[in-house]
């Protein structure tokens, strides 16, 4: 049985002032809830971490991610953020290889695979961004694609490590653009990925491993995205930085009947 994870990023976004007038909110309509059957993670950027992180220890109501961290364990590398000093501010996630990453600052699945290694050496879980472009879409390379980046990215893995990784989906087309996946290409997508990790994990892992799909996923079609047998939530981007929507999805994520 997989618990739903609705993960916001906020990429690059909020002054400190904003970030906490944001996540006072997201706290106040979380707060309105019953219990929520959904694990709820925020990823601001790195300096408001600690803020989240404190305010998480009074509520407890979210989980806090990092979105990136550094592929060296410590030392002379200026302006590199850690996985170590993540861990020790009580983050408990960290998004690696974003599309934006990938793209703007050139990370590989090699540089991403040790990325994932500090993270699992602290203890921390990695959230790992696969997808394609619309290229690769429209030339029906998307799989390969994507079964590259899981091979190099992550696949190296032990079952035990693999146990700690949220995998999400996005495709690179749909973010920030308003054209999401269809329902039936997430689930086509999210099966094939599923797929992948039985193969090398067996089955077991592959029922518990959580898939969310990331892409233009908003308050208007995350019912009929999270309904899907293989989607376990969603990497929200744009519809993060609103706590009413952001809540919204969360509460359409948890009431969605869990998959035995
Ligand atoms: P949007 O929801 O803004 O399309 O962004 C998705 C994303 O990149 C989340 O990581």
């Amino acid at each position: 049985m997989r618990n739903k994870i609705v993960a916001g990023n906020w990429k690059m976004n909020c002054s400190f002032d904003e970030a906490e007038m944001l996540v006072d909110e997201i706290l106040d309509r979380l707060e309105e809830q019953e219990e929520l059957e959904c694990e709820v993670i925020v990823c601001p950027p790195f300096p408001y971490l600690e803020m989240l992180t404190d305010m998480e220890f009074e509520e407890q109501q979210f989980n806090v991610g990092a979105q990136n961290c550094s592929a060296y364990e410590k030392g002379a590398y200026t302006g590199e953020v850690s996985a170590k000093m993540l861990r020790s501010l009580d983050v408990d996630y960290c998004i690696v290889g974003h599309s934006e990453r990938r793209k703007y600052f050139g990370e590989t699945n090699e540089v991403l695979a040790e990325k994932i290694n500090r993270l699992i050496e602290n203890n921390m879980s990695p959230i790992y961004c696969v997808g394609e472009v619309l290229e690769e879409r429209e030339a029906n390379r998307h799989f390969e694609v994507v079964k590259e980046q899981l091979e190099k990215g992550l696949f190296h893995l032990d079952r035990d490590a693999i146990n700690d990784v949220v995998i999400a989906y996005e495709p690179v087309w749909a973010i920030g653009t308003g054209k999401t996946a269809t329902p039936d290409q997430a689930q086509e997508m999210h099966a094939f990925i599923r797929s992948l990790v039985k193969e090398h994990y067996g089955d077991a892992v592959a029922d518990e491993i959580r898939i969310l799909y990331g892409g233009s996923c908003n308050a208007k079609n995350a019912t009929e995205l999270f309904s899907q047998p293989d989607v376990d939530g969603g990497l929200i981007g744009g519809a993060s930085l609103k706590a009413e929507d952001f809540v919204s999805i969360c509460v359409q994520a948890s009431q969605i009947k869990e998959k035995e």
